[in-house]
């Protein structure tokens, strides 16, 4: 990363590193003011980041080779793919030592540099993000912000944009408007321009629903393409109220698959609609139409693989979470540009989704709860790590359970409607046959 403090390196350093593991690609961060923290302590006065500082600018330089000399290590024993050094960076000098400390060990270099001159958006970086760093924890906020307008003013000093023709990087100039890129070479580096360039910062609120329940729920049969059943029906019917309701006068876009039952429940919402294919429920392949009882029992082998290692099992002729998790891709990359949306689509394609908002591993992909007749509502912020989520686990080596007095559930207020369902989707769970619609839940998801 390069850029001046408040630019939101943090930010899109933390949105790479979690697309790109999601994508199944090792990556981590390294933060160089943690570092420098460890170092140095916290609470720092602004004046330790005086270029002139010259024994402050010891130990910075000290925090640096530690950050660089970590990561080179876990690219070697950890066998990484992408290290994110996020840093300021900001100096010719200092580019040319980390260029030639990486590509000395073969390891290819991208710089990304984040320039935003619009002060308001700085200025809501530090409100939003710095005052909360541990840099400034229980300082008066007047006082931080002063602080962090000076520190800013040092790094001003020596600041130097890149202009090395020789260097590959990309810079992202006032947050998605313009572009600059140089020597862009292979498939990973592509791949991360391409994500960069989809990025924004607007606010954000993303929101995710299941088809109504299904003829198949009712039979626990997975897959199929079957129509909703009286009570998915009622969801649908419930839809634009419980819409109105959560989300407002928003202007909204609505996805759904292809499938019958997304279409159905997103009918009577009255917001310009879109099918994608890519949101179709995961392919069960041969065991399409079975129940997880009928499929334990005349399939008992691929039952326990699938339950062993259930992201990357397979289904005989259909589709693994790893699959999915590709296919979804362009909906993510269109999804980062988007504002307001509400997407309906199935069990095993909302879990990847929220995965990747969430950041969860691919352990823990296919065991995020997403119950039926809920809405769940994602509002990305600005590097807020203190994420609220859902309880997503559910022990292995189950066909199916339910879900009683988990906090989703009982969540749920006198101002849910009632339409109890009784479901099995593909992940074999079974949702709690009284589960009342839920309020929409918010949770909080970073960054944006
Ligand atoms: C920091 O100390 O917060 C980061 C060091 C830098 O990039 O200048």
């Amino acid at each position: 990363m390069v850029g001046l403090p408040a630019r939101g390196k943090t930010y899109i350093a933390s949105k790479v590193s979690r697309y790109l593991t999601w994508l199944g690609i090792k990556t981590q961060v390294f933060h160089v003011g943690n570092y420098r923290r460890k170092l140095a302590g916290l609470n720092l006065p602004h004046t330790f980041f005086d270029p002139h500082n010259a024994e402050a600018m010891k130990t910075r330089r000290e925090a640096a080779a530690w950050a660089l000399r970590d990561m080179i290590a876990w690219f070697e024993k950890a066998e990484g793919t992408v290290g994110i050094l996020d840093a300021t960076n900001s100096t010719k000098k200092a580019r040319a030592w980390i260029h030639q400390e990486l590509t000395s060990k073969d390891i290819q270099v991208l710089f990304i540099e984040s320039i935003c001159e619009d002060e308001r958006v700085i200025l809501s970086n530090i409100k939003d993000v710095k005052l909360s760093s541990p840099d400034y924890r229980k300082r008066d906020p007047e006082v931080a912000t002063e602080d962090f307008m000076q520190r800013i003013r040092h790094y001003e000093a020596a600041y130097e944009t890149i202009t090395e023709q020789d260097l590959t990087y990309i810079k992202l100039i006032n947050v998605g408007s313009q572009f600059i890129i140089n020597m862009i070479r292979g498939y990973l580096e592509s791949r991360i321009v391409y994500y960069l360039m989809n990025l924004h910062t607007r606010p954000k609120r993303i929101w995710f629903s299941r088809h109504g329940e299904s003829l198949f729920n009712l039979e626990d049969k997975i897959g199929g393409d079957s129509g909703l059943s009286p009570r998915g029906e009622q969801y649908a019917l419930k839809l634009p109220e419980l819409v109105k309701q959560n989300i407002g006068d928003r202007p909204l876009t609505v996805w759904t698959s292809t499938m019958k039952r997304t279409i159905q429940t997103a009918r009577h919402l009255p917001f310009p609609k879109k099918q994608w294919k890519a949101l179709d429920e995961l392919d069960t392949g041969i065991c399409d139409g079975m129940t997880y009882n009928e499929i334990a029992a005349k399939y008992p082998d691929d039952f326990a693989k699938r339950d062993e290692d259930k992201f990357n099992y397979r289904y005989r002729g259909g589709e693994s979470y790893r699959d999915l998790v590709l296919r979804l891709e362009p909906v993510i990359m269109d999804l980062e540009r988007q504002e307001n949306i509400l997407i309906i689509s199935h069990q095993a394609t909302i879990r990847c989704m929220y995965a990747y908002f969430m950041g969860l591993s691919h352990d823990q992909l296919p065991y995020a709860r997403i119950p039926l007749h809920t809405i769940i509502e994602l509002t990305p912020r600005a590097y807020d790590f203190d994420v609220g989520a859902v309880d997503t686990f559910r022990p292995k080596g189950q066909v199916s359970r339910r879900l009683t007095n988990d906090k989703f559930v009982s969540a749920s207020t006198s101002s849910t409607v009632n339409i109890p369902t009784l479901q099995e989707g593909a992940s074999g769970e079974i949702a709690d046959a009284n589960a009342p619609i839920l309020p929409i839940t918010p949770v909080s998801v970073a960054p944006c």
